[in-house]
């Protein structure tokens, strides 16, 4: 709690929100809704049972926004944005039926995972149903250059959540191996997301690679932010179980940044909980309390702030409005976010 409101003092207003960027794109966002709910169909009941109780309980849908907004502020008229913006969620949904599976996880948007209340193995065969819809709402596009973009996105996603998968447990794992961790299966996305808008618009080079700069650093400082946020949030407010990273012994930048600072006795504590996954009562709080006393939570979301700012930077070749000033917020939101 106090680590979000020391985002918010330095300005002294109110909180960052998505809803300038909501409001901005209500009516194309309505129109990725209802064409997220028609693809999600299938006479398979079970397919649209457990796609629409993850879609209907929310999300941000914020990677979708970045794909309407970037469109918008390129100047774009036409209508090709709202199935783009509907691929791109139907891959994010996608990733996090899987995601959930991978990592064990219980709660998500909250309300009880697809995996919880299903199992595993119907959670990762709609998830292939989802994804699978997403390239067919690419085809009908017709757009190679959009389908290589996308493809290549989702191969690095995938990529990322081995990568991780491979390297977790491993208390030795560098700030590094982490980063190169979150841009493949976060950051890419919102790369692609954003880049997209540049993309249908035909823009020159420079306003695409800068969309996908904005939205590659933005990807990282966000999960740089949700990695901060599983030891630290308000689990009713964030919608996921808090700890969960802990549990499965994901190594990320506040576990990093701590075995920097630990001693014998601290690297022991570490190696046993996340290693070993040898965990007893009280193990989380102590791991928090070691963050806290080294201060690698404040130091992620420092981190997460200069991507941030990265982000901002990258959108200065385009000349300022509503949909570039909503981005702006955004960029602050994903910072101070609780959810
Ligand atoms: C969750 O993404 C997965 C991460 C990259 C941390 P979001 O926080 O954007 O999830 P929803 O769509 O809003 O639920
Ligand atoms: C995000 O990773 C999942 C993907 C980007 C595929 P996390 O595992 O950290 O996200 P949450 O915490 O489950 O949302
Ligand atoms: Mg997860
Ligand atoms: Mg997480």
């Amino acid at each position: 709690v106090a680590l979000v409101a020391s985002t918010r003092g330095e300005e002294a207003k109110k909180p960052a929100t998505l809803d300038r960027l909501a409001a901005l794109l209500q009516a194309d966002l309505d129109c990725v809704n209802t064409l997220i709910l028609e693809r999600m169909q299938s006479p398979v009941a079970l397919i649209p049972q457990l796609a629409g109780h993850i879609i209907a309980a929310g999300g941000k849908r914020l990677r979708p926004m970045l794909t309407l907004a970037s469109a918008r502020m390129c100047g774009y008229r036409g209508a090709r944005h709202v199935a783009l913006a509907a691929a791109v969620e139907f891959i994010h949904t996608a990733t996090l039926l899987h995601d959930d599976v991978v990592d064990a996880s219980d709660l998500r948007r909250g309300l009880a995972t697809a995996n919880a209340v299903w199992g595993n193995k119907s959670s990762v065969l709609v998830g292939d149903f989802l994804f699978s819809r997403a390239f067919q709402l690419m085809v009908e596009d017709g757009s190679l250059r959009v389908l290589g973009i996308l493809s290549e996105a989702s191969a690095v996603i995938a990529e990322g959540e081995v990568l991780q998968l491979v390297t977790s447990n491993d208390t030795a794992t560098t700030e590094g191996a982490y980063l190169a961790v979150i841009e493949a299966k976060t950051a890419q996305l919102f790369a692609a997301a954003s880049r997209l808008g540049a993309v249908i618009t035909e823009r020159p080079r420079e306003e695409e690679e800068a969309l996908a700069a904005f939205g590659r650093n933005l990807g990282i400082a966000f999960q740089l932010v949700d990695d901060m946020l599983d030891y630290s949030a308000r689990q009713a407010e964030l919608g996921k179980t808090v700890g969960d990273d802990f549990r499965e012994g994901k190594i990320t930048l506040p576990v990093v940044l701590a075995l920097r600072e630990a001693g014998e006795v601290e690297r022991a504590f570490w190696r046993r909980t996340l290693e070993d996954l040898d965990q007893h009562e009280g193990d989380l709080a102590h791991a928090i309390e070691l963050m806290t006393r080294h201060g690698t939570l404040r130091a992620t979301l420092d981190c997460a702030r200069r991507y941030a700012d990265a982000a901002r930077r990258a959108l200065a070749v385009f000349r300022d409005g509503p949909e570039k000033r909503a981005l702006d917020e955004a960029v602050d939101f994903c910072l101070a976010r609780g959810h």
